[in-house]
C-alpha cells in the first residue's frame, strides 16, 4: 500500500444555514482544519489533530458546540463529545456534560484514563474536575444567538430538535493512524439528560486503522438508530471508495429512518469524502503542501 497522506477533514454541522452565515461557517472550518494539520506537521498524532480541530470549532461561537452550544428546554447547556483512535480502538466520551469550555478535551481525558469509555452528567463533571478542568460560567458560553434559537423553538417556529452546527473532525497521520472527534450541544429545546449520537462510538464517531474514520452530524436519534459512523466505515472495509461509502451511508440514513444529516469520512490512505442530505454542511480539508479548501463537494440529492 502507498504511504498515507496526512490530512484533516472537518465539518461544522449539517443544516440549512443562510448563505452569508454559511460562508463564515466554512471559514471557521478552514481555520480548524489548518490548526489540525499544524498538529500533524509538528509530529502530533491523528488523535491530537482531530481533537485540536474540534477545540477550535468549540471555541467559535458560530457553531453548536462548546461556546455557542444550543440550549435545553430548561435554557441550559448540556454538552456531548467524543474522540476515538483507530489503532487500539480506544474511545472516550462525555454526555450531558454541564458547561465546560472544551468538552472534547474531557473526552480525551476519559480515553487516556482508560477506565471507562463514556461519562455522563454530574459524574462527567466530577471526573473533569478531578482531572483539573475548571467548570465554565454558563453565561460565558451562552450566546445571544443560542437564546434566540431557544425562543424561536419555544414559539414553535423552528423545527423541533434540529441539531445543526455539531462539529467534528477526522484525521490521518503520516504513519497511517486514523482518528475522529465530534462535539455538540445537541438539539435545541432537548429534554435535560437527552444524549444524541455525537458521544457514542459507532454512531457519531468511529475510527479503525484497518478501515477508516468518520464523524457525523445531524438528527442524533436517527443517526443512533443506524449506527451511522460505523456503517460508513464498514462500507470502506468491504471495499467501497470513500465517496461511495459516504453516499451509501447517508442514503441509508434517509431511506431506513428518514434521517437528515451528514458526515466526513477518511479511508486508510487518507482519501476523504463528505456527504450530507441537508441543504448545507460546512466543511474543509487540510493537506500538507496544499491550500486549505472549504466546501469541496456538493450535497447528495435524491435520498
Ligand atoms: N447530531 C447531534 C445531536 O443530535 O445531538
Amino acid at each position: 500500500m502507498r504511504a498515507p497522506h496526512p490530512v484533516v477533514v472537518v465539518h461544522g454541522g449539517a443544516g440549512d444555514v443562510p448563505v452569508e452565515r454559511h460562508a463564515e461557517a466554512v471559514e471557521g472550518c478552514r481555520r480548524a482544519a489548518r490548526a489540525g494539520l499544524e498538529v500533524l506537521l509538528a509530529g502530533g498524532s491523528a488523535l491530537d489533530a482531530a481533537q485540536r480541530a474540534v477545540e477550535v470549532l468549540e471555541d467559535d461561537p458560530l457553531f453548536n458546540a462548546g461556546t455557542g452550544a444550543c440550549l435545553t428546554e430548561a435554557g441550559e447547556i448540556e454538552l456531548d463529545a467524543s474522540v476515538m483512535e483507530g489503532t487500539g480502538l480506544r474511545a472516550g466520551a462525555v454526555a450531558a456534560l454541564p458547561p465546560f469550555r472544551n468538552p472534547v478535551r474531557i473526552a480525551r481525558a476519559v480515553l487516556e484514563e482508560g477506565r471507562h469509555v463514556m461519562m455522563s452528567g454530574p459524574g462527567a463533571a466530577a471526573f473533569a474536575r478531578s482531572m483539573g478542568f475548571e467548570p465554565a460560567d454558563p453565561e460565558s458560553m451562552i450566546t445571544e444567538a443560542s437564546r434566540r434559537r431557544l425562543e424561536t423553538w419555544k414559539q414553535g417556529r423552528a423545527e423541533a430538535g434540529w441539531a445543526g452546527g455539531t462539529v467534528g473532525a477526522v484525521a490521518c497521520d503520516a504513519s497511517g493512524r486514523l482518528a475522529a472527534a465530534t462535539s455538540t450541544g445537541g438539539r435545541v429545546g432537548k429534554r435535560p439528560g437527552r444524549v444524541g449520537d455525537s458521544p457514542v462510538p459507532g454512531a457519531g464517531t468511529f475510527a479503525d486503522d484497518e478501515a477508516g474514520a468518520c464523524s457525523c452530524t445531524g438528527d442524533g436519534e436517527a443517526i443512533l438508530r443506524v449506527g451511522l459512523a460505523r456503517l460508513a466505515v464498514d462500507l470502506l472495509r468491504v471495499g467501497l471508495h470513500a465517496d461511495e461509502a459516504a453516499r451509501a451511508a447517508i442514503a441509508t440514513l434517509g431511506r431506513r429512518v428518514g434521517g437528515t444529516g451528514g458526515l466526513v469520512l477518511l479511508d486508510r490512505r487518507g482519501r476523504f469524502a463528505a456527504c450530507w442530505n441537508t441543504r448545507t454542511m460546512s466543511h474543509a480539508v487540510a493537506r500538507a503542501g496544499q491550500p486549505v479548501v472549504g466546501d469541496i463537494v456538493a450535497p447528495l440529492q435524491d435520498v
